[in-house]
């Protein structure tokens, strides 16, 4: 992982897109473990914390579950997101003190509309990270994401959720999408936090 690299494009360009960042066996390790027909559970997401969280289907339609670090898979994903953690903080000061992280299936028909992923109850949501897990990805397949200007006017990218793929952004000042999904779509999604902030 080229830290540098990846502290300066989030500087300069707010998001990074990473193509093949982990090893493929633990990729297949992952998708092996996002599988809702699977022993792993997944539930409905929901939007917001706390008294604010609630499922709203039009807005959010996919099904997610939490890693579990005493997992050996999701352990190993989380000490590749501990080494990125430790080589931001070294870099760009950013006192980043946690990383959360749900694998999240979108079924046939699923998306995510534009949002900022600091909504109540998550300011201290600082960097987002979503891992694509989706194997022989065809344009026809949908869920593309969707990237916006800090105003939400301007597309600034679209990713496509192919296997291997990690994009990496600023939480609050890069507003996205999640295109209509036309087959099933696996992915990580994850968020490096600060300690809470009083409110
Ligand atoms: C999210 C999200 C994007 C994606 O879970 O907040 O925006 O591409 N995910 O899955
Ligand atoms: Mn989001």
């Amino acid at each position: 992982m080229n830290i540098a690299n990846i502290a300066g494009q989030l500087t300069s360009t707010g998001y990074i897109v990473l193509d093949q960042p982990l090893l493929v066996s633990l990729s297949t390790q992952l998708l092996a473990r996002c599988q809702d027909d699977g022993p792993v559970r997944f539930q409905a997401a929901r939007i917001g914390r706390g008294q604010e969280n609630q499922q709203i289907n039009s807005i959010r339609s996919d099904v997610i579950s939490w890693l579990d670090d005493t997992d050996s898979t999701d352990h190993a994903y989380f000490a590749w997101m501990e080494l990125l953690r430790s080589g931001l903080n070294e870099a760009l000061f950013l006192g980043l003190f946690d990383y959360e992280c749900h694998y999240a299936i979108y079924g046939v028909g699923a998306s995510y509309a534009k949002h900022s992923d600091v909504l109540n109850g998550n300011r201290n949501r600082i960097l987002s990270t979503v891992y694509y897990l989706n194997e022989d990805w065809q344009a026809s397949d949908g869920g593309q994401l969707v990237i916006f200007d800090p105003t939400g006017d301007t597309v600034i990218a679209t990713v496509n959720p192919t296997f291997g793929t990690m994009i990496i952004f600023l939480s609050e000042s890069v507003p996205h999408e999640v295109l209509m999904a036309n087959t099933k779509r696996r992915s990580i999604a994850g968020w490096f936090r600060v300690r809470e902030l009083a409110h």
